[in-house]
């Protein structure tokens, strides 16, 4: 099956498959439709099922984005990177708070070993507010943290980053268009927000600069997944 980018113009969809069953998720892999390009394979799934899996979905002509979220010391970092760099992969997170040496290694690390690799940073995890922050001794606001870490990732090169539409038109004002930028936190129309706090329907977020957007439950809990990504591909046309 032939992978094509960008069906949609400038902002594109990824599938989050968050579930923890193999072969029901191949099937909805297969029921999302042709019109879908790339799925998200997270912590979840790479736990239980491992570089096989990934390999089985990009098998199934999908981009896989890899969402590991890497976090530890420069080296250990970069040679995940070089590991993760022999899957059939095309988006892998890191967390910029690992710091700006952990960074380089990685960006080295990803131009050596898969230059087409869209290594990605990420922030501050939405799941935590001033309050969780002040409680691990960062004294700034959950925003003033994500533009703080944002500038670092710029100054080391990193070329994406996953971060909440919100703060997509801000990260593009100030960047330009240095970064690809990924955001979760969306939903359709009239679908149910589940624990996502502050959401944004797909146009919107294309509007506000995101280059991707990210969609869980709202594809794969519905009962025809393939009419929900038909719609949030119209919405973003
Ligand atoms: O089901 P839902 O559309 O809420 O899924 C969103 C996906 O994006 C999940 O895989 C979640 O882990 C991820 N994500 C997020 N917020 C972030 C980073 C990632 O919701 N800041």
């Amino acid at each position: 099956m032939t992978k094509n980018f960008d069906q949609t113009g400038n902002c594109e969809l990824i599938l989050a498959l968050d579930i923890d069953d193999r072969s029901k998720a191949i099937e909805l892999v297969k029921r999302s439709g042709e019109s879908l390009n790339w799925i998200k394979i997270g912590l979840q799934m790479f736990t239980k099922y491992g570089p096989e899996y990934v390999r089985e979905i990009s098998d199934l002509g999908k981009k896989v984005f890899l969402d590991l979220k890497l976090h530890d010391i420069p080296n250990t970092v970069a040679k995940a990177i070089a590991s993760a760099s022999e899957l059939p992969i095309d988006m892998l997170t890191i967390h910029t708070c690992g710091g700006r040496e952990m960074m380089e290694w990685a960006v080295r690390s990803q131009q050596d070993h898969k230059p087409d690799l869209q290594l990605l940073g990420v922030t501050v995890l939405t799941s935590m507010d001033d309050e969780a922050l002040a409680g691990i001794g960062v004294n700034r606001s959950a925003a003033e943290q994500v533009f703080a870490l944002t500038a670092l990732a710029s100054d080391v090169g990193l070329s994406g980053l996953v971060c909440s539409p919100h703060e997509a038109a801000k990260v593009k004002s100030i960047h330009g268009n240095q970064f690809k930028l990924v955001a979760p936190g969306i939903r359709p129309v009239g679908a149910d927000a589940g624990d996502q706090k502050r959401i944004m329907t797909p146009r919107l977020a294309a509007e506000q600069g995101a280059d991707f957007i990210v969609v869980g439950r709202p594809i794969y809990q519905a009962e025809d997944p393939e009419s929900v990504v038909k719609s949030v591909l119209e919405d973003l046309r």
